[in-house]
């Protein structure tokens, strides 16, 4: 096996965001610009002899000729094992899984999640370390610094990889070998030890109708062997299964704007199935439906946590809980009952590794429909959709009937989220300098009903270790719990996308049923009102409401 170096110029613009690097296809199509990244990335890390890398993606267009490189990179650079999901293939909590069950050094993920795919869409790249987890912000800020600098990355000469046969190839006199390993399997198996199969089975077959929506992206082949092989599910309670390289033309976010087609089902009155659930390009998201009924990512996380002791995998209980910072405080609510931490991140689920490596927190959760436990280091979408499973059949209760209930227990933390995306990006930011500017004259204005108590820019110190996290969101606070919080995405690859969080507490049960952006409105206008959105961004409408 020949090591060749290649002469490379450095690019500017290799920043990771929230979850790794994204950008179109076309730029990571550029000469060079794939390869300046992976050698920074392991151009960071010491790897020890030994070492095994698990690879794979969300099956999107350039995946297979990226896996091709990295291999050829990782074989060049020291690694003696690589571990590939078949046909290249893994979901983002597989990966996760498989780093963590195969004890690898790390791995690399290939996905822009949720992101459009396709020739014209998104690509995307991260590195994940031992724990199963997104890699920390001092290993993503070194890759950034390296790439800046970079001048040369190191490739091995090896024929094109069969990565669509399990089993192994062996190069280099059997110094280096990649392993075609078939994750649907690991992953369906470590599901089946978390929860109640046989009373999820049983729910099933009692009439309870179910319908998922893969997206056409990665979820699909996992979501046929769990539901249908291993639960009984009917094939017509799936759809989208079939994972493509543009997700079928379709932008695989599931939200009730994007997941459209499985909305259309769940919300066409009494002949709707008793529960919907849909996933995101690379599977690491989730949203829950009932029947003509939306469950918000925050009320979801809430309500799981208040059941986890019916889930075997948490019958004993749960050491604590985190969410984003953005995240509706409804499992603060749930948190402090059961008498257990609840805590406050910045968005990202890197942020949770530190505190599940320690032991601190089992139930993680984040408003833009990600959900998981320790059982992996990433959000997880159909262990959320086994979650509610395995709550609906030990409840007995519709979807509703448990977010009534729960809400009359704990009170209903009122959310939802106003996105505008593709904001040029000089008027993203003065909208944001804008409501900075009001930070000293804001506290003890009111707004109709409502009083602000305080405001700040977030601000995140990492209790373990040790790390501080600034500009992690605007917070405007007032007297009563309400908030507003305002962000930009660090996951969009055009211009900026403005982010507002809107949240009201209401104890009231009389209220409970009503629509949350109705709930909300005097909130929303006076967010338009502090951040002057409208008038500095021509846009009269956010593009999605969540
Ligand atoms: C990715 C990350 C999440 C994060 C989300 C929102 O999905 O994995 O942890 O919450 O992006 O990011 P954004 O910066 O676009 O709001
Ligand atoms: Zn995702």
């Amino acid at each position: 096996m020949q090591i060749q170096t290649i002469k490379t110029t450095a690019f500017n613009d290799q920043k990771p965001g929230t979850s790794g690097l994204r950008k179109k296809v076309k730029v990571f199509q550029q000469t060079g610009y794939l390869e300046n990244f992976v050698q920074s990335i392991f151009d960071t890390l010491d790897v020890p002899d030994n070492a095994t890398l698990a690879l794979g993606g969300d099956g999107r267009y350039f995946n297979r000729q990226a896996i091709q490189i990295i291999v050829r990179m990782a074989a060049a650079n020291g690694f003696a094992r690589v571990l590939v999901g078949q046909a290249g293939i893994l979901s983002t909590p597989a990966c996760s899984h498989i780093i963590r069950k195969y004890k690898t050094f790390g791995g690399i993920v290939l996905s822009a999640s949720h992101n459009q795919g396709g020739i014209n869409g998104d690509f995307g790249i991260k590195y994940n370390i031992s724990n199963g987890g997104p890699a920390p912000e001092k290993i993503t800020d070194s890759i950034f610094d390296l790439s800046k600098k970079i001048t040369e990355y190191k490739i091995a000469d090896l024929p094109e990889v069969d990565v669509d046969t399990l089993g192994q190839s062996i190069f280099n006199d059997g110094k280096f070998t990649v392993e075609v390993i078939d994750a649907v399997q690991d992953y369906a198996d470590l599901m089946q030890e978390l929860f109640d199969f046989s009373a999820i089975k049983k729910l099933l077959s009692s009439g309870f109708k179910m319908q998922f929506d893969a997206m056409h992206a990665v979820t699909g082949p996992y979501a046929q062997e769990i539901f249908v092989n291993r639960l009984g599910a009917s094939e017509s309670s799936l759809m989208n299964c079939i994972p493509s390289e543009d997700f079928g033309g379709g932008h695989p976010d599931p939200n009730l704007t994007y997941a459209e087609d499985l909305v259309k089902i769940m919300f066409a009155g009494e002949s709707s199935p008793d529960f919907g659930a849909a996933s995101d390009g690379d599977g690491d998201r989730n949203m829950i439906l009932g029947k003509n009924f939306f469950v918000t990512p925050s009320d979801s996380l809430a309500v799981l946590a208040a059941n986890a002791t019916l889930v075997p995998a948490y019958a004993n209980g749960i050491a604590g809980v985190a969410r984003s910072m953005p995240t509706s405080g409804a499992v603060d609510r749930v948190a402090a009952k059961l008498n257990i931490p609840c805590y406050e991140t910045p968005t990202g689920w890197k942020f949770f590794g530190n505190l599940m490596d320690a032991g601190k927190v089992t139930l993680c959760g984040e408003e833009s429909f990600g959900t998981s436990s320790s059982h992996v280091r990433e959000k997880d979408g159909l262990w959320a959709v086994l979650f509610w499973l395995n709550v609906l059949a030990k409840k007995g209760m519709s979807v509703e009937q448990i977010l009534m209930s729960h809400w009359a227990e704990f009170g209903r933390n009122v959310y939802s989220r106003h996105d505008y995306e593709a904001i040029p990006t000089d008027a993203a930011n003065t909208v944001i300098a804008h409501i900075k500017s009001q930070f000293p004259s804001l506290p003890g204005q009111s707004f109709g009903g409502y009083k602000v108590k305080t405001c700040d820019d977030f601000s995140y110190h990492d209790s373990i270790d040790g790390s501080i996290s600034h500009n992690q969101g605007i917070r405007i606070l007032f007297e009563d719990g309400s908030r507003i919080v305002f962000r930009l995405s660090g996951t969009g690859t055009e211009g900026a996308t403005i982010r507002i969080y809107l949240e009201a507490f209401d104890p009231e049960v009389k209220n409970h049923h009503l629509d949350a952006q109705v709930a909300l409105a005097e909130m929303i206008q006076i967010a338009l009102k502090i951040s002057e959105l409208k008038e500095r961004t021509g846009r009269d409408t956010p593009t999605v409401i969540t």
